[in-house]
């Protein structure tokens, strides 16, 4: 054999490997609208960036004939590229091989990628399509399995981890997925769930569809699983790329700062004006986020779950933030054990990743009643406190109007290690609003008015007095609970000056294995 024979070899076995389980299986996957693993690896990374690992490697199993059926690369692709010239480890299951299922060989390439990636400090990103434990291999898959979840679980909080879910993922296998950072699902071809709709059938007797059990609008809007949902994969791609642009490659590092020429005194006069006269009209607070960020650029976080209260990830003078937010136009605002898991969540992320928090608050409480009593309200909401409270990266807060009860010390409070506290004029601090402080304080002497004129009278000049004195940012700020009250038009820059004040700052929690948030 020549060297020339060598190399055509070569060339041969990587063309063979590209080809995955063959044309015939990748003009199905076509047919699907689904891209192949490698057209999904091209499409996210840089141009020819992509170098691969173990593109030579093969199961080893010999059970059901399968030594007669062996494909190069065994079902997923994996290596590493870069986005926006920055490294990211990557995998991507190979629906063609075997219906992307996981054999020991292809866990074993996703555990090295990810071993790798904890050394270097650079994210992952699992691209999965795959029909779960490989059936031929038994026991060993589920082992590969494990291997990995261990793996998600050491990386949490260390290197971002991102998986799009681009295909089937079912069974043990949405565990993966569960346990990264960010779940993205697309549209169309996506779905997650433990068991299926014929276990379903058989176990419960529930008839329900794939769709139904485990689409993307199930995960995108009821479960909270994903969170974003992207209208095809290209969609999903881009917007893997813009969350990466807010994140650190790992958490001993801060996010990169980019060049900005927003001006950082921006006035927004609109701001001024966009608090209903009538406190108990809405109005919608993406629009305050729209006013105050960089170009009124805003990548939403879980955008259809949980919608009274927003997440998200903005720059401000080109410095990446979280920013959590009430919002008044869908259920007032309240906070419910949805939106403080979804918050929650939200805040430990940013914390780990070093990207302060900006908060803006219009709460009028938690919501009342049995159902979120029975549904645990009480451990859900001591998630968002917990998590406020541990977190150590930058904290600015503006109370845009409500801060009200349990919910105002929840959300980015003073006392919570806020480190600018500052309100709007708007702003109404208190225990409780005006009518529900009446009726408690003074219910005996409002009943004992007969005449209704009169009772009306009296409960009025109640509240405006109760109002007067509380329902103000002016009470707190007395006990310098708020820093300082703001003209709303100036929110941009008082934020901007905090964050420059606060690039340096350091805060610790107190040595410890690790903390017992309540789950
Ligand atoms: C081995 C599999 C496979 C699997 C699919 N294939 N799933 N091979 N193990 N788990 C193969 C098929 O035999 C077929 O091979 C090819 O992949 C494509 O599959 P199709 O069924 O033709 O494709 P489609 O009609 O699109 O259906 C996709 C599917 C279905 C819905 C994913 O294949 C399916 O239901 N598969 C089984 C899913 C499952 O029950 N997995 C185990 C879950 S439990 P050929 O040669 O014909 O192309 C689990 C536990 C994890 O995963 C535990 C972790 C803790």
């Amino acid at each position: 054999m020549t060297i020339e024979d060598n190399i055509q070899n070569l060339l041969a076995k990587r063309e063979e490997a590209k080809l995955g389980g063959g044309e015939k299986r990748i003009e199905s996957q076509h047919a699907k609208g689904k891209l192949t693993a490698r057209e999904r690896i091209e499409l996210l990374l840089d141009e020819g960036s992509f170098e691969e690992f173990d593109m030579f490697v093969t199961h080893q199993t010999h059970a059901f004939g399968m030594e007669k059926k062996k494909f190069l690369t065994d079902g997923v692709v994996t290596g590493h590229g870069t986005i926006d010239g920055r490294v990211v480890y990557i995998f991507s299951q190979d629906f063609t091989v075997f219906g992307g299922s996981l054999s020991q060989t292809y866990a074993q390439k996703i555990c090295k990628i990810m071993d790798q990636a904890m050394k270097v400090g650079a994210p992952v990103i699992g691209i999965n399509d795959s029909g779960g434990a490989r059936i031929q291999e038994g026991v060993k898959s589920l082992a590969g399995y494990a291997e990995i979840f261990q793996r998600n679980i050491m990386a949490s909080g260390v290197i971002p981890q991102i998986s799009a879910i681009f295909g089937p993922c079912a069974g043990g296998a949405v565990y993966s997925p569960a346990l990264t950072d960010f779940v993205m699902m697309s549209k169309e071809n996506s779905y997650m769930f433990v068991t299926g709709p014929k276990v379903a059938k058989t176990v419960t007797g529930e008839d329900v569809t794939t769709e139904d059990l485990g689409g993307p609008d199930v995960h995108g809007k009821k479960s909270g699983v994903a969170h974003f949902i992207a209208e095809d994969e290209e969609e999903g791609m881009m917007l893997i790329r813009k969350l990466l642009s807010y994140v650190p490659q790992n958490n001993l590092e801060d996010p990169i700062v980019t060049e900005c020429t927003d001006p950082i005194d921006r006035k927004e006069d609109l701001l001024n004006d966009i608090i209903p006269l009538n406190p108990n009209q809405p109005y919608n607070v993406k629009d305050v986020i729209y006013s105050i960020v960089d170009y009124s650029e805003f990548l939403e976080v879980q955008r259809h779950y949980a919608q009274n209260i927003i997440t998200g990830f903005s720059k401000l003078n080109g410095m990446p933030v979280g920013i959590v937010a009430n919002q008044p136009n869908f259920l007032a605002g309240v906070l419910d054990i949805n939106a403080s898991r979804k918050a929650a969540r939200f805040v430990r992320f940013c914390d780990a990743f070093n990207i302060p928090i900006i908060t803006l608050v219009d709460v009028p409480g938690f919501l009342p009643g049995s159902a979120q009593e029975t549904g645990g309200i009480i451990i859900h909401g001591a998630k968002l406190l917990f998590a406020y409270g541990e977190a150590t990266v930058p904290k600015i807060t503006i109370t845009l109007r409500k801060s009200y009860g349990g919910a105002h010390d929840v959300m980015g409070s003073k006392q919570l290690r806020g480190d600018m506290n500052y309100a709007w004029p708007s702003a109404e601090i208190a225990v409780m609003g005006p009518e529900g402080a009446v009726e408690v304080m003074e219910g005996r002497n409002i009943s004992a008015i007969e005449d209704p004129g009169e009772r009306a009278k009296f409960v009025k000049e109640k509240e405006d007095d109760y109002r007067n004195r509380f329902a103000n940012p002016y009470d707190a700020a007395s006990y310098g609970y708020i820093d300082d009250v703001i003209e709303p038009r100036n929110t941009r820059f008082r934020i901007i000056r905090a964050l420059q004040t606060l690039a340096s700052k350091k805060d610790t929690n107190p040595p410890k294995k690790h903390s017992n948030i309540p789950l």
